[in-house]
Formats: C-alpha cells, sequence, structure tokens
C-alpha cells in the first residue's frame, strides 16, 4: 500500500467492504471511518470467527489504530459494547473518537420508527436514528456531539431544550423524568467514552504529513448518498468517496479509490433497482450469498448487475479500479445476465440517469453469458485459474466499465481473495 485508500461501496451497501477493508487493513496503519452510525453493518470471516461491525472501524479486527471521524454518527451504548467486545478477546483498542461527531439520542431511535410508520412512501430505514440525529445536526439548536457528552452541565442542559422540544411529537407523559433517565446512562457513556475523545481533524493531518497509511472505510453505498443517491431512498449522509474530506477534515492530496461492486446486486429498503429481480434467481442470490441484513436482518432484494450504475458510481467516486466481490454466488446459474443500457423513451442511455422522472421510465438492456460450474473456489489463487466462463464474465465487465477489475473476492475468508 504506497497511498492513502479509501474504501467506497458502488452500488446500495452491501458490496462487502468489511471484508474487503479487513483485507486491506494488513497494509495500513490507521483504518478511519468517516460517514454514518450504525446503519453500516459489515461482516468479516477471519481468524475463525464471524465479526458483525456496526460503528468501530473494521480494522480492530488487526489492531489497528481507529478513527471514528466528525462525519460520523454515534450511538455510545452501540460504540461500548463493540468496544467491550474485542477487549473481551483480548485485543486493544487504540481509538480516536471526534468531539465533533453527532451522538444518537434515544428521541432520535423513537423518532426514526415514528417519522417510517407516518411516511406515506416508506425508505425503509434501519431504524437506528440515523436520520433524525442528521437532522438535528443540520438545525443547529439542541444536537448532542460527543465532546458534550463529556461535560456533565452542557449535556443535561442539551437533553432538555431537546426533550422538551419534541416531547408533543415523542408523546411523553414525564419529559422531565425521561431527560433525567437519558441524561444517567448518557452520562455514564461520556464516562467511558472520555480517553478516546480528540481532536481528529488535528490527528490525522499529522499523520499524513508523517506519511503513515491511512485507510478510509466508507459505509453505505453510492446510490444511498444523500446528494447523489436514488432520493428520498438514501440514508442522511454522504456516502461517496469525497465525503471523507468533510467527514474527517482533512485534504489528501494522495490517495486512491477502490470501489466496492458486488458480481450482482441488492438493495434493504425502498427505492429504484432497475434489474431487481423477483424469480428463482432472485433466491439463488438470496440463499447462496446469504442476502439478508447484518443490521436488520431483513432479506435483500436481489438483481443482475446494472453497469449503467456502476458507471455513474465510477465517475463519483472517482474509481481508480473495482474490486468484485462475491464472484462465487453466480457458480450454478445456467446463464447470467449483465445490465448495459437502459432504454429511456425509446432511447438507448449508458449511464444511470441523474432525474429520477427517467429514472422511472428505464428499461434495463441485457447482455446475457453462459454461467460457470460450482468449483472449489478456496483453492483458486489467479484470475487466470478461474472457471473459463467466470473469467470471461470478469473481462466483460472489466471491458464496458474501461477501469481495471483490481481483486476479486471469491469468498468470505482473507484467502479466499485473488488479486488480479
Ligand atoms: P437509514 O440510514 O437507517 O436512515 O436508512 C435509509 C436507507 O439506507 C434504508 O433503505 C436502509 O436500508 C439503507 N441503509 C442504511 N445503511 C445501510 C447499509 O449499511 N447497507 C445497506 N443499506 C443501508
Amino acid at each position: 500500500m504506497d497511498k492513502n485508500i479509501v474504501i467506497a461501496g458502488m452500488q446500495f451497501g452491501d458490496e462487502g467492504k468489511g471484508k474487503i477493508v479487513d483485507f486491506l487493513s494488513e497494509d495500513a496503519e490507521i483504518v478511519v471511518r468517516y460517514n454514518g452510525g450504525d446503519n453500516a453493518g459489515h461482516t468479516i470471516c477471519a481468524e475463525n470467527q464471524i465479526y458483525k461491525l456496526h460503528l468501530i472501524p473494521s480494522g480492530a479486527i488487526l489492531g489497528k489504530e481507529l478513527v471514528i471521524g466528525n462525519g460520523c454518527v454515534v450511538n455510545p451504548k452501540i460504540l461500548i459494547n463493540e468496544i467491550n467486545f474485542f477487549e473481551k478477546n483480548r485485543k486493544k483498542i487504540n481509538l480516536y473518537l471526534s468531539g465533533r461527531a453527532h451522538i444518537i439520542m434515544p428521541y432520535h431511535i423513537a423518532l426514526d420508527g415514528m417519522e417510517e410508520k407516518a411516511r406515506m412512501n416508506k425508505i425503509g430505514t434501519t431504524k437506528r436514528g440515523i436520520g433524525p440525529c442528521y437532522m438535528d445536526k443540520a438545525e443547529r439548536t439542541c444536537a448532542v456531539r460527543v465532546y458534550d457528552l463529556v461535560d456533565e452541565k452542557l449535556l443535561m442542559k442539551k437533553i432538555k431544550q431537546n426533550v422538551y422540544s419534541k416531547a408533543l411529537v415523542l408523546e411523553l407523559d414525564n419529559a422531565e423524568e425521561y431527560a433525567n433517565d437519558i441524561f444517567k446512562e448518557y452520562k455514564g457513556y461520556g464516562e467511558l467514552l472520555k480517553k478516546y475523545v480528540c481532536d481528529t481533524s488535528r490527528y490525522l493531518n499529522e499523520k499524513m504529513k508523517e506519511n503513515k497509511k491511512i485507510l478510509f472505510e466508507g459505509a453505505q453505498g453510492c446510490f444511498l448518498d444523500v446528494d447523489f443517491g436514488t432520493y428520498p431512498f438514501t440514508t442522511s449522509s454522504n456516502t461517496i468517496s469525497s465525503a471523507l474530506f468533510c467527514g474527517c477534515g482533512i485534504f489528501p492530496k494522495s490517495i486512491e479509490v477502490r470501489g466496492i461492486a458486488k458480481a450482482y446486486m441488492t438493495r434493504v429498503g425502498e427505492g429504484y433497482f432497475p434489474t431487481e429481480l423477483f424469480d428463482e434467481t432472485k433466491n439463488h442470490f438470496l440463499n447462496i450469498g446469504k442476502e439478508f441484513g447484518t443490521t436488520t436482518g431483513r432479506p435483500r432484494r436481489c438483481g443482475w448487475l446494472d453497469l449503467p450504475l456502476l458507471k455513474r458510481a465510477i465517475m463519483l467516486n472517482a474509481a481508480d479500479d473495482i474490486v468484485l466481490t462475491k464472484l462465487d454466488v453466480l457458480a450454478g446459474l445456467k446463464k447470467i445476465k449483465v445490465c448495459t443500457h437502459y432504454e429511456i423513451d425509446s432511447k438507448k442511455v449508458d449511464m444511470f440517469p441523474d432525474n429520477p422522472m427517467d429514472l422511472k421510465k428505464a428499461k434495463p438492456i441485457y447482455h446475457e453469458l453462459d454461467g460457470f460450474e460450482n468449483v472449489d473456489f478456496g483453492r483458486i489463487k489467479k484470475r487466470k485459474d478461474l472457471p473459463l466462463n467466470a473469467k470471461k464474465y470478469v473481462d466483460f465487465i472489466e471491458k464496458e466499465i474501461g477501469i481495471p477489475i483490481k481483486i476479486i473476492s471469491i469468498g468470505p475468508g482473507r484467502n479466499e481473495t485473488i488479486l488480479c
């Protein structure tokens, strides 16, 4: 790893970023989260264990220095549980937590559920309080940040302000008692987290000057980005690679963008999904690919790989190359389809449209390839040793997208990874 690297999801999240971050963090000194919160779910199979992480950067498994940047929203209870989990497993946690990151409070979680229930067009949120927390951040009146959590007086004042202003919507019988209970609980979290809190922007800028190798771990995927995703069916933060600049308070002059794309597609929650399937192939992806949400357990929607969508993701994220994940899951299918274009108003279009009105009308145009057999993928170490039709599939994608596929993942384990 010569440069800093950012890992960016190219689809709707769940592309397998966790495994790749774990794999690449071997070479990194610092692993950083810069957006989102515990709505993320990273499943990693390493050291004979399955880790399901939500908030702590995946570099925790290899004992790297970890940073949670100001762009994140932090549920302190989740973070403390994850720290405890690693410490019980005798792993030292070297965490730097931005004082500027915002805290997810119990009322955010309650409001997330209530708002979703009231919505005519559901988003299908993870109900982790992400949206309401970012709303408070943008609103600026009494949001609680990590710095406030470790300042008792300020914390009490902010919680009271917050609870009283939301009491009506939350249908609270006793706002005072509710606020006092939250204060007691969160004061405790502040005491536990105090030792990790710092100016992470300065820390990272200093580490960059020392030429430390930094891996930035994006959460969610390109089309869940609040600006560039399939709005309103998105999360509430920016998820594209450039979000790391504001989410960490740094401007890396040298950085490579590794785009992570699954060999087929999935989505949880509502929203546009042009190549979605409703047939037996969907069940193949669901069952063989174990496509159930890490955070919510919901079955994921499944579909064919969408190249117009991938091309837009490559553009938006300035991806240098692609890591293609879960190629092995396609094994056993007789035919494999790839969407190469859309038909919109009788016109052939080769990029995911910007305007949702066009997206609504987009009909995928597919290219069909022959499938490949199931083999012992764990034994394959080189791209040339993949089953012939699997190789043809990878070559086809690479030619269409115009950037190299640098890594291919053919199973959940670290050793089931091909460096091309
Ligand atoms: P929220 O982030 O909980 O507000 O959810 C908004 C949308 O983003 C919903 O459709 C979620 O299913 C989706 N989402 C949020 N985080 C992830 C993720 O890490 N992977 C996949 N989908 C996610």
